[in-house]
């Protein structure tokens, strides 16, 4: 899927997805983590009847994993974000709009049943940030999910190499590179959803994507603190996920605000490069919190396999990216449900080769310590 999505993406939107922050230590050990946890192998069990059901925050999920919130999803393919967001509730799991996606809240409300879950990121003007809740609100979003790792953005050389800044100043190269992507740019003509679907129209004064992705990226807000979750409480009354959490005292100090879940993340490496690959601090941020909250996990999950050892660990349950990414580029809706499909068969039998029968019951037993 990445192969193809790599051919078929223009370079600057696949690079977009393909990199991480600074020298992208933090992105390849995210993958790297999870490679290096060997599993346990058991045998003679018997593992006929078997089951990856589980649940997020209350909800029923056909495996415990979740679309991620990915900015301009809707420039992989045309109306990505509502074709990611269909993928999803067709498979059962959730599916998390980014605030920074090219597809409004409403143009996927519109276009799916099930609810789905908002991503928010607090802008200075705090205004913005309401105006969203309550969009998410009366489009029926089920939860909200607050991201808490970007009060700043963490730098990626290739998005400036390429031209995607603020403003964007595509590079020559990359206007060639679309001449050799037909599928891409066919199927972006087929829609009229080009801008921040979600800022669009909302913003006196910023019309033009250039004024836009300006605008957006002097509204990250550095003044982001725990008390802004106690702002978001107010003007969100239903469920609220903290995603963002990379180091112990941070996860003790969410579990004690009273919201749903929290998501071990580093941002898919792309926000502090040096960090720790979220699956090497999972462990013992479950070890600290993971009675008294719902302790999610992303950051580097390629395969079934990837979200049995996270699961296995102690997440709850596991959100995933890029996976998805690659697949909604390379062949739009059936890419995303393909790339689902395979996470799940490769669960389902690394499960039963662990010699385990349901995924609530799978633990640190299953892995080699
Ligand atoms: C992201 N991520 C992200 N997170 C978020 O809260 N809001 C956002 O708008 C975005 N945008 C975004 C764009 C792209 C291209 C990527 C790859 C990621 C982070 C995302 O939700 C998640 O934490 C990571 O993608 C998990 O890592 P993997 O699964 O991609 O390795």
């Amino acid at each position: 899927m990445q192969a193809l999505a790599k051919r078929r993406v223009p370079k600057m939107f696949y690079d977009y997805a393909d990199t991480g922050s600074w020298t992208q230590s933090t992105y390849r050990e995210n993958e790297a983590a999870l490679q290096r946890q060997k599993l346990r192998q058991r045998v003679a069990r018997n593992i006929d009847n078997r089951s990856v059901k589980s649940t997020m925050i209350g909800r029923e999920v056909a495996m415990p994993v979740a679309l991620a919130p990915v900015g301009l999803t809707g420039m992989q393919h045309a109306d990505g974000e509502i074709l990611a967001a269909q993928a999803a509730e067709e498979f059962g799991i959730p599916f998390t709009l980014s605030t920074m996606s090219v597809c409004s809240i409403e143009d996927v409300a519109e276009h799916t049943k099930t609810p789905f879950w908002f991503q928010l990121y607090v802008m200075r003007d705090r205004g913005f940030s309401e105006n969203l809740m309550q969009r998410a609100t009366a489009a029926d979003c089920s939860a909200l999910v607050l991201t808490l790792d970007l009060q700043v953005l963490g730098q990626r050389h290739q998005d400036l190499k390429n031209g995607l800044s603020t403003p964007p100043k595509p590079q020559p190269s990359v206007l060639v590179d679309l001449a050799f992507k037909p599928f891409w740019c066919w199927n972006m003509l087929q829609t009229k959803r080009r801008e921040f679907g979600n800022i669009h129209g909302h913003v006196a004064g910023v019309d033009d994507m250039s004024s836009l992705a300006e605008w957006t990226n002097s509204q990250f807000d550095p003044t982001l603190d725990w008390s802004s979750v106690e702002w978001v409480k107010k003007h969100w009354d239903r469920k609220l996920i903290l995603k963002g959490i990379n180091d112990v005292e941070d996860a003790k100090i969410a579990a004690g605000l009273g919201v749903d879940a929290i998501v071990v993340s580093n941002h898919g490496g792309r926000q502090l490069d040096g960090a720790l690959a979220s699956y090497d601090v999972l462990g013992d941020i479950v070890d600290a919190v993971g009675d008294k909250i719902e302790v999610h996990f992303d950051g580097g999950i390629r395969s079934g396999q990837d979200v049995f050892r996270a699961v296995a660990m102690g997440a709850h349950s596991t959100y995933i990216g890029r996976a998805y990414i690659y697949g909604l580029g390379a062949m739009g809706k059936a890419g995303v449900t393909k790339v689902l499909e395979m996470i799940h068969k490769e669960l389902d039998v690394t499960m039963g080769l662990c010699g385990e029968t349901d995924i609530t019951n799978t633990g640190r037993h299953n892995l080699v310590l």
